[in-house]
């Protein structure tokens, strides 16, 4: 197919040969960007069909041999289906991809494009893996349009793009890594992986800010978007779904990274936890689900008197805006005010915490280590605190207590229309509550205070 360079409108649409300041067509003014235009493909127009005549088989799934990946994939890798990868430079990217496609190379053609590595790097890494793939076919190169040929004589069934970031269209003048150059170049490897049904795997940089390098624009032009997470000091690496057209979002994997590649660790619930830890005062053991697995993870929170006079609020693995939102509340509905405290909320072995569930773990942690009394090491806390300091049940209730019965928790306070309303014998003791005072009282012994409320902590009035 021939491109050629154009402008084109973002306002109207209308293509420029030439760039301009003011579009032509329109009449707005800085509206023209560089873009690439493709002669139009001629397809026969259709009619509309009714949706129950519409034939579809179940989509076939292939392992691609991590069974922690399979299932953060939504039960293996679709045919014509394109997957992001992201994540922080380092963290396992390549690794994991090489061990994914090496395994379905046994199977099916498969093709390995680096851009950032020469062939024998990669090769080595794949030999220091011991990876055992005669099948597999390696090309470096970053010219989209020559990937696209080689694909179409290899006709892989899956192809990995090792990164999408530096691969460009010569067409286009932008440097390579610049958001044209990205968006131009991935459209056109995901045109041709829907066209011949190929799975085609992308792999993104994310930026300092924690995004896909420039193309965000990427999100919602592939069908899943996977993310990378860990601790840089932590062996452990998760996988996230944060998009997923075939399967559940939020899904977690859980790998460890081993002189040998990317180990999967099927059971991990209980493995962020210490478990050598002592009783220590702000910290609070919480039941997380994310995806369809639940997972045990430590909060942690320090607050000490600040010598600011801005207090700072810091959340890792947390949203810092609702841990601002727990604070206040903590101060209206609980009684302990930190507005000369500094707050720092952290997730043990960097875990990302997303749902609400985790908001009574934060306010118990804050609590506990404002007045400096541990919770107790056999309680597992979770429920999602509401702006009147009621506590809202959460999604999964049962599935997360059992899981910390199994792990022999002993007790477990949680919202109580999420307490089981029958007799069960789990061998855990639940404490369900309706409000956050209770869950304080309950878990700290604290009352609420009479005539004004003090603040918490040594330094308070
Ligand atoms: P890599 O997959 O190259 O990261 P990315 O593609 O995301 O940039 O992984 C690189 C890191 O993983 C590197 O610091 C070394 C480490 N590693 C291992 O610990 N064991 C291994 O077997 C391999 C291949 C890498
Ligand atoms: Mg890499």
């Amino acid at each position: 197919m021939k491109t050629r360079r154009v402008y084109v409108c973002r306002e109207c649409g209308a293509q420029n040969a030439q760039w301009a300041g003011r579009c032509d067509a329109c009449g707005a003014w800085n509206t023209l960007v560089e873009g690439v235009s493709r002669p139009a493909a001629t397809s026969p127009p259709r009619t509309p069909v009714a949706l129950a005549d519409v034939a579809c088989e179940a989509v076939a799934r292939w392992s691609c041999g991590l069974a922690e990946l399979d299932r953060v994939l939504g039960g293996g890798v679709v045919p014509g289906s394109v997957v992001l990868l992201g994540g922080d430079p380092g963290i396992g990217k390549s690794t994991v991809l090489m061990q994914a496609l090496a395994h379905m190379s046994r199977d099916l053609p498969a093709l390995y494009v680096t851009g950032e590595e020469s062939s024998a790097q990669v090769a080595l890494r794949a030999r220091r893996l011991g990876l055992d793939a005669p099948n597999l076919k390696l090309l470096a190169e970053t010219d989209v349009e020559a990937i696209l040929a080689a694909s179409r004589t290899e006709r892989p069934r899956v192809l990995v793009i090792d990164s999408i970031q530096t691969v460009y269209t010569p067409a286009l003048g932008s440097a390579p890594g610049s958001v044209t150059q990205v968006r131009e170049a991935a459209a056109a490897l995901v045109r041709f992986a829907k066209e011949s049904d190929t799975a085609l795997f992308l792999v993104g940089h994310v930026t300092k800010e924690g995004q896909l390098a420039g193309p965000r624009v990427l999100e919602h032009m592939v069908d899943a978007v996977l993310y990378f997470e860990g601790d840089s000091g932590s062996r452990y690496r998760l996988i996230r779904a944060i998009k997923n057209r075939f399967g559940a979002v939020n899904e977690l994997g859980v790998f460890v990274m081993t002189e040998t590649g990317l180990r999967e660790v099927s059971n991990p619930s209980a493995l962020f936890l210490r478990q050598d830890a002592e009783n220590a005062p702000g910290s609070v053991i919480l039941v997380t689900q994310e995806g369809t697995r639940p997972l045990l993870v430590e909060v942690q929170a320090l607050i000490d008197e600040s010598a600011s006079a801005n207090p700072r609020r810091l959340a890792l693995g947390l949203d810092n805006q609702r841990l601002g939102m727990l604070l206040a509340l903590l101060h209206r509905h609980g009684g302990r005010a930190t507005f000369r405290q500094d707050v720092f909320v952290n997730v043990v072995g960097g875990v990302r915490v997303t749902e609400t569930a985790a908001d009574l773990a934060v306010l118990l942690a804050c609590a506990s280590s404002l007045v400096d009394r541990a919770v107790g090491r056999d309680l597992v806390v979770f429920g999602e605190v509401g702006l009147a300091g009621e506590i809202r049940p959460v999604p999964r209730g049962q599935e997360r207590l059992r899981e910390a019965a199994k792990l022999g928790f002993r007790r477990a306070l949680i919202p109580q229309a999420n307490a089981p309303k029958r007799a069960h014998d789990w061998g855990i003791e639940v404490h369900g509550v309706k409000h956050l005072l209770e869950a304080l009282r309950y878990a700290l012994g604290a009352e609420r205070p009479e005539g004004p409320i003090p603040t918490g902590g040594p330094g308070g009035e």
